[in-house]
């Protein structure tokens, strides 16, 4: 895998803002469940991650990306701090997702570990995430130790029009 991995700040994430949002709008329109519907709209695209700049820049979020020697940012993926009194030792790994071009190189795998890395930083050893139940991503957790926890049908919509179900998963890291 030649791609670096870093956490970038609320600034960081506005300096890239254009290259975030071409990276979502290549992910969505290959067809990603990931919140939202193909063809995605380059406003649609900024205004996410504006609201994603919000959150890094109130410490409930942490981005973390992939990028070539070049610098160009191959892949991220998010850990969603839980805020509630009674889960501050939680997170939700979101957002996972890799340039077409660049899948099958190990970034995705680097990233999900990446991530563990840095939420047991943050002290949150309890993680969760869910994905389309089916999806190639379901390979990828669990052979970074994700348990899959069940499936809620007709949960999220699909580009045509399908409701599809959800795959649940969970990872509790040694808190060390
Ligand atoms: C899922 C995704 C992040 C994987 O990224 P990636 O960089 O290609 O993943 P890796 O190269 O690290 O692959 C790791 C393992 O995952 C599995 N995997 C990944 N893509 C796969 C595919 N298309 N088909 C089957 N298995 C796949 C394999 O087990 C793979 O290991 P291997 O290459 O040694 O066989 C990428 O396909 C993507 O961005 N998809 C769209 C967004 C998405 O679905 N995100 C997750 C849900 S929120």
């Amino acid at each position: 895998m030649k791609a670096d991995i870093e956490s970038l700040t609320a600034d960081d994430a506005r300096a890239h803002a254009a290259e975030l949002g071409a990276l979502l709008e290549d992910v969505v329109d290959g067809g990603a469940s990931i919140g939202f519907l193909s063809p995605l709209a380059p406003s649609e695209a900024r205004d996410y991650w504006q609201t994603v700049v919000r959150a890094l820049a109130e410490g409930s979020r942490a981005l973390l990306v992939a990028r070539e020697a070049d610098g160009a940012i191959l892949g991220t993926v998010q850990l969603d701090l839980v805020m509630r009194p009674n889960g501050r030792h939680r997170g939700e790994v979101a957002k996972l997702m890799v340039h077409r071009l660049a899948r099958r190189r190990g970034i995705g795998r680097a990233l999900m570990l990446a991530v563990d890395e840095h939420a047991r930083r943050l002290g949150r050893a309890t993680l969760f995430l869910d994905t389309r139940l089916g999806d190639p991503a379901e390979r990828l957790y669990r052979s970074v130790g994700w348990t899959f926890v069940g499936s809620i049908p007709r949960c999220a919509r699909s580009t045509n029009g399908a409701l599809d179900a959800n795959a649940i998963y969970y990872k509790l890291l040694d808190r060390g």
